[in-house]
């Protein structure tokens, strides 16, 4: 709900408030918390009350869109120059309510209704800004816009999504960070006096910062304490900036990141920033994500599939790498049957003359040494063991060793008399250029419409380099986001798993079009446990790929039990990454037996709330438990870690239960109240196996 009231502007769904005001042309930021549920007019007015009192001047001010060079010396939010100056002064000119959240071409929340749109101009710059809001259920959408009104050109450095002031407290910044192979790690630490930036210039969102932040009150825990969530729909270079000032106020800019010599707009040329999602929590981290989930499920992921039971697959990669012909993979596909796998996916090396990868990338045609009568015959023997066909792609990549390239050295970026630099033997293709991205479409489109394929794998392997300008980095994203446009459109009944050498694109712009996503290239499950934990901060279960492999480990070398590798990746989207025409009867079994578990709960896992009940970050020990939506079921997981001797009983509070229902808890055949299990909890076994799991279904009983 939008409330307006003289000039006093107040967002509420009921459960949050976030508000505004115009003072003397300025645009202030007053509230953002828990719902002010008395009368719009006392409410209004206490939100007043907080801005005047904060408004003693611009350095300690709270702004909507802070910018440079005109008294407040913190980080702006926006930072636009001209021929004449490089400071910017933007005033209050007026409001509409548009009756749904207008389309600005690229991916942003789905089905927004009201949305608020305020007009600010700077007469000397000759420019308007106008920012844009949307209430969801869940959340608040915000973005905004620059257009130039006068002749001369613009310079634009820097245009937040949104700004979000905290008023003077005590604050945690949480980012999810990492590495290749360790994606996701929850790092917290204190928002001291300073500024702290979680940000990528890779071109893309990269493993190392996760375009997300999350503000919590320092005593904020799992479950208790208020906590702010804010997440960039934007798959390019991002910068979150969070500056904590002299007076202990909080401001947090989050936007799209212009790289160096920013962005020249022309006359009446726009500017429109990424959208960014906001999300309120007073019930700590788990409440948050809850809430980030649900958005997620119902305003982001492509609809088609966002309801949909995410097939179990079993991919190439980590059994044949390069290395496989026909033969080979009609054994793998045999292997496949009877295991309840739903699709067979057929990774890296199936195209041009791709033995390693110091080749083909752009060559997206059939590779005849490997696969002499082309996919017909694997796909045929998928049919004929009632098994889909699911195949892997880099569009936005080209090795110079290919034909892609010899015809067109000039697709990949670069810059005139330089060598570009190679990452993994391969360019990035210049997908800001239409007749690239163009190509490219043609030649999965050839692929996809001859062969019966109903799922892709879409990767990205590198960081972009050579690149010649701030606009290209942000035409290459749009590049990629059309293709994604195309190929969703074209195809719409493919179901693309994303993925950049694991997480390194793990974004809610690639999930608005890849409803899942690789979490990481490393299958080990001890790791994958942090990765599944820290990446559901923000991203449902149902995005979350995650494929048992073989032992002792490829990344890791260490070996866990078949059950304990099922366990965890079960919690999210499950496949297998291990050669099914190899592995013994007993591991048969156990797949079998996996999957056909995992179906039926599949439901609640995809579909339910999350409930992170011990985190893997403190002592190695792990647990999660979804529960339905009706609080009928619920699926919890949980992971030994290291034994030591002597160890203390683990006891587990369950969470989200109907406290006076009956409840079963299949495992330890034992029936107890909701009340039982949430407060007084279960005694979970933790001698035994190191890392051992176990898994527990908890059904609504009757009596
Ligand atoms: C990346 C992916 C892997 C696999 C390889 C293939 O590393 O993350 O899963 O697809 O590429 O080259």
């Amino acid at each position: 709900m939008i409330q307006i009231l003289d000039k006093i502007f107040h967002l509420t769904n009921g459960d949050f408030s976030y508000s505004f005001y115009v003072k003397e042309g300025k645009l202030y930021h007053s509230y953002f918390g828990k719902a002010l549920t008395v009368s719009e007019e006392i409410a209004t007015q206490s939100v007043l009350g907080r801005g005047l009192l904060i408004n003693c001047g611009r350095d300690a001010a709270q702004f909507e869109m802070p910018e440079s060079g005109r008294g407040d010396f913190r980080v702006p939010a926006a930072v636009v120059r001209s021929e004449k100056t490089i400071s910017a002064d933007f005033t209050y000119c007026g409001y509409e309510i548009l009756p749904t959240k207008p389309n600005f071409g690229m991916p942003s929340l789905r089905d927004g209704g009201e949305t608020l749109k305020i007009t600010l101009k700077d007469d000397v710059l000759n420019a308007e800004m106008y920012l844009y809001y949307t209430v969801f259920e869940n959340g608040l959408a915000r973005r905004s816009e620059i257009k130039n009104l006068g002749k001369s050109v613009l310079y634009l450095d820097k245009l937040s999504s949104a700004c979000v002031e905290f008023p003077k407290g005590r604050y945690d910044l949480i980012g999810l960070n990492g590495r290749w192979g360790r994606e996701c790690n929850i790092v917290r630490a204190a928002a001291t006096c300073g500024v702290k930036t979680f940000s990528s210039v890779r071109g893309v969102t990269s493993h190392q910062h996760n375009p997300f932040v999350t503000v919590a009150e320092y005593s904020a825990g799992e479950e208790n304490g208020e906590v702010f969530g804010l997440n960039l729909i934007y798959s390019g270079n991002f910068e979150i900036e969070c500056e904590s000032d002299e007076k202990s106020q909080l401001r947090v800019n989050i936007g799209a990141k212009i790289m160096h010599g920013g962005i020249a707009l022309g006359k009446g040329e726009i500017f429109s920033s990424p959208e960014a999602v906001i999300v309120y929590s007073d019930c700590g981290l788990g409440g948050m994500s809850r809430k980030f989930h649900r958005l997620y499920r119902k305003n982001l992921i492509n609809p088609a599939f966002a309801d949909k039971i995410r097939p179990v697959v079993v991919n190439s990669w980590e059994s044949c790498y390069f290395d496989f012909n026909e033969d080979k993979l009609l054994k793998f596909i045999d292997g496949a049957k009877g295991l309840g796998i739903d699709t067979v996916v057929l990774d890296d090396g199936w195209f041009g003359r791709r033995d390693n990868d110091t080749s083909s990338l752009g060559d997206w045609f059939i590779d005849k040494n490997k696969l002499p009568h082309g996919l017909d015959p694997l796909i045929s023997r998928c049919k004929k063991h009632s098994l889909k066909f699911g195949i892997w792609f880099e569009p936005e990549a080209v090795n110079p060793d290919s034909e892609m390239y010899k015809a067109h050295p000039d697709w990949a970026l670069k810059t005139d008399g330089r060598e570009g630099i190679r990452m993994r033997n391969q360019f990035t293709l210049d997908f800001s250029r239409a007749e690239v991205v163009d190509s490219v479409f043609k030649m999965m489109s050839e692929i996809l419409s001859s062969y019966d394929i109903s799922y892709v794998k879409w990767d990205m392997n590198r960081p972009l380099s050579d690149v010649v300008s701030a606009e290209k980095y942000l035409g290459f994203v749009k590049g990629v986001y059309s293709l994604y446009e195309k190929l969703t459109k074209a195809f719409p009944d493919v179901l693309i798993e994303g993925c950049s050498s694991g997480g390194g694109r793990f974004d809610p712009a690639m999930l608005y079009y890849s409803p899942m996503i690789w979490t990481s290239d490393d299958t080990d499950a001890f790791e994958r446990a942090h990765v599944q934990y820290g990446a559901s901060l923000c991203y449902p279960l149902q995005t979350l790929s995650n494929h048992v492999s073989v032992c002792p480990n490829h990344q890791t070398g260490r070996t866990l039990s078949f059950h304990t590798r099922g366990a965890i990746a079960s919690l999210g989207c499950l496949g297998y990454e291990l050669n099914v025409a190899e592995i013994s009867e007993e591991e048969r079994k156990q797949i079998a037996e996996q999957t056909a578990l995992y179906r039926k709960d599949a439901e609640v896992i995809l579909k339910g709330d999350l409930y992170r009940l011990i985190s893997p970050f403190e002592n190695g020990v792990f647990c999660e438990e979804v529960v339905s939506e009706d609080k009928s079921k619920a699926y919890v997981v949980f992971m030994r870690g290291l034994n030591v001797c002597n160890m203390p009983l683990e006891r587990v509070r369950l969470k989200g239960l109907d406290a006076t229902a009956m409840y079963y808890v299949k495992e330890k055949n034992v029936k107890c109240t909701g009340a039982d299990l949430m407060y007084g909890g279960l005694c979970l076994e933790v001698y035994g196996e190191d890392f051992g799991a176990e898994i527990l279904h908890i059904e609504r009983t009757e009596n």
